[in-house]
């Protein structure tokens, strides 16, 4: 499996600051945003990464994160000239993926939970289509919003609905088989000119071959990109760092993955 994190778009809800800064470079408590979904693809066992951020800020991804080795990773880079939508992720990425499964997160996203790693390696094996994760919440127009039937199937995916259907906001972290580059490539631009996940997931809610896992209450998430949640997120993570249970530190996550040796520094295990 391939990861791509989507660390660019405008991020027009913390401006003033992300006119000169890109939004997943800020700070959340004590680690630059990105380093977090960094580690939920980490945890989910991916080791080949592709960071996708603008031109201009593209540089400052790559003086962060190097080329992974030290993490047991192997990062790549590649810039989104506009921000053309979350779904030219998989276009961008399209050689980086070959005919690999995909996982793609988006760079503003915090999740923390005990089981995510158990989580996420029981939905890696049993992937066939698409798997989104679902998680309640009480502003769900922010979102992307899924709507279930009693047997839990999605029976309809919405992007930020005026008047919602349900709770449930679709995270930003999907996995897709190899099909997801193909009918990406078949998407046309929505109204706001992006190529928009909700319409690529939907392919999969059509063909059958879509799922959605609700997190369960153990599991917190944040979607950063306003100020209040950015804060939030921060005041979440010190509190879990006082009580001796760090969020986002790259070095623990590699080393207990068995990315890197014990004690080992920058040695790859594989
Ligand atoms: P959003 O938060 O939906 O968009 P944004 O970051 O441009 O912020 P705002 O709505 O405040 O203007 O994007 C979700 C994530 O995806 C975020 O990490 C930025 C990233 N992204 C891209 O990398 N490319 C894109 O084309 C878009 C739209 C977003």
């Amino acid at each position: 499996m391939r990861g791509v994190i989507l660390a660019g778009g405008s991020g027009t809800r913390l401006h003033p600051v992300t006119l000169v800064v890109s939004k997943q470079l800020l700070p959340v408590y004590d680690r630059p945003m990105i380093h977090y979904s960094l580690s939920v693809l980490m945890e989910a066992g991916v080791r080949d990464i592709l960071v996708i951020s603008t031109p201009d800020h593209l540089a400052s991804y790559e003086r962060l994160l190097g080329d992974g080795r030290s993490l047991g990773l192997r990062l790549c880079y590649a810039p989104q000239p506009e921000p053309r939508g979350l779904a030219e992720a998989l276009l961008i990425g399209r050689e980086f993926i070959g005919d690999n499964q995909i996982a793609l997160i988006l760079g503003d996203n915090v999740f923390h939970s005990p089981g995510l790693r158990t989580l996420l390696r029981r939905e890696r094996e049993r992937l066939k289509g698409c798997t989104l994760f679902g998680c309640p919440v009480p502003d769900p127009h922010r979102y992307g919003v899924a709507e279930l039937d009693s047997s839990g199937r999605i029976t309809s995916l919405v992007e930020k609905p005026e008047r919602p259907t349900s709770n449930l906001a679709v995270v930003g972290l999907y996995l897709y088989d190899n099909e997801a580059v193909s009918r990406a490539a078949e998407l046309k631009p929505s109204d706001r000119g992006e190529l928009e996940i909700t319409d690529l997931n939907r392919t999969f809610v059509e063909s059958g071959t879509a799922r959605l896992v609700t997190l369960d209450r153990e599991t917190t998430w944040f979607d950063t990109g306003t100020h209040d949640s950015l804060l939030q997120a921060s005041v979440f993570i010190r509190e879990q760092a006082r009580r001796g249970r760090p969020v986002g530190r790259l070095e623990d996550v590699a080393r207990y993955m068995g990315f890197v040796r014990p004690g080992g520094h920058g040695r790859s295990v594989g």
